[in-house]
């Protein structure tokens, strides 16, 4: 497996090219089998994916209970992603953003428990709190990085702006965001060049654009009752439709190249760069293999401009969330 590193220097994190997001395991999209999600864990680590992302909010809970049964006596083949700051009570709730340093401490030590591990090699914070100076939020994620809790620090879905700030508080190794075929938000809102100039690693989170871009998703009907993909405004009624035609353009690619169309959307992903690591999310052990031979994937720069073609910036329908207010602030 190939190997990549986010962010530089004393602040760097090795990880594997391809993560794995958790967050379908437990909730979001549709039902999950416990015992195949484990297995996926483990043939993740078996073929070389190492890097898991969880966040305390997905279930709420249940996620870090999970990945942290799964990778129990296999700590240390691991690089242990989660995130705090999307407040949820135990029933579900939703509380809001919660950026301030009594909360930090606690989520953290909350998640620890959870995960039945000592630290975890990256703490984001999830989103950023509008009411909390960031500086404030990063004093507080700084002294758990002296207390050794966690060992790398990142942010997710914050502006230019934030990530400048929260980097000249502590290094800030990681900025996870949305970034697909059908996000390419990031090349022109300057987050992937501020990241850049400063030097810190690019977690691409639904590489598949939620499984859109697999192509197998061709009607809402293909979802749970209780998928919550059924709302989201990318997967509705005339957007859903446009973006159809989108997928159908770049499965005509793959389909000339021998390749699933997810298989496609990874490649495109992992070739925007060696600082940028897609965390593909799935709870079944065949689309994880898929996934992971997408690494093998040789995209030409013919290949790369067809691809552009199809999936030009902005080419998408609908907004990335329902609500947009929590997101790049
Ligand atoms: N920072 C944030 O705010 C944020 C937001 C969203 C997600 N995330 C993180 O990013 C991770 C990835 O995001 P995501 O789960 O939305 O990713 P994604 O990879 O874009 O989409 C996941 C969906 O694609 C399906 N899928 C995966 N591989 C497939 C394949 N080879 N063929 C067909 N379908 C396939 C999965 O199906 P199955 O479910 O059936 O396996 C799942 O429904 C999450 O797990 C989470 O850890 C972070």
């Amino acid at each position: 497996m190939e190997r990549r590193t986010l962010g530089r220097g004393d602040h760097a994190l090795e990880v594997s090219a391809e993560g794995l997001g958790c967050m379908g395991m437990s909730e979001f999209y549709g039902t999950a089998d416990e015992s195949e999600a484990v297995a996926t864990i483990h043939r993740a680590l078996d073929l070389g994916v190492t890097f898991l992302d969880t966040a305390d909010m997905y279930g709420p809970f249940t996620n870090e209970r999970l990945v942290g049964r799964a990778v129990a006596g296999r700590r240390d083949e691991v690089q242990l992603a989660t995130k705090f700051g999307n407040e949820r009570a135990e029933d579900g709730t939703r509380l809001g953003v919660n950026g301030r340093p009594e909360y930090v401490r606690r989520a953290c030590d909350a998640s620890l428990q959870r995960l039945g591990v000592d630290h975890v090699d990256l703490y984001y914070q999830h989103r950023v709190d509008r009411t909390v100076p960031v500086e404030e939020t990063w004093g507080a994620l700084h002294e758990l990085v002296e207390a050794g809790k966690v060992r790398r620090l990142g942010i997710s879905e914050a502006a230019p702006a934030t990530i400048r700030r929260a980097h000249a508080v502590h290094p800030v190794t990681a900025l996870q965001t949305e970034y697909s075929l059908w996000t390419r938000d990031p090349e022109e809102n300057d987050v992937l060049a501020t990241v850049r100039e400063l030097g810190i690693g690019f977690v691409a989170y639904s590489p598949l654009g939620r499984g859109f871009l697999s192509g197998q998703i061709r009607t809402v009907e293909d979802l749970d009752p209780d998928d919550f993909r059924r709302n989201h405004p990318r997967f509705q009624g005339e957007a859903f439709a446009q973006n159809l035609v989108l997928v159908d353009r770049v499965r005509e690619v793959a389909q000339e190249k021998g390749v699933a169309a997810s298989q496609l959307a990874l490649a495109w992903v992992l070739a925007q760069g060696g600082d940028v690591v897609p965390i593909p999310g799935t709870k079944r052990v065949r689309w994880l293999e898929e996934n992971v031979a997408a690494l093998d994937v040789r995209l030409t720069d013919e290949d790369l401009r067809r691809i552009d073609e199809a999936a030009p910036v902005g080419a998408a329908a609908g907004q990335r969330y329902p609500d947009m207010s929590s997101v790049h602030v």
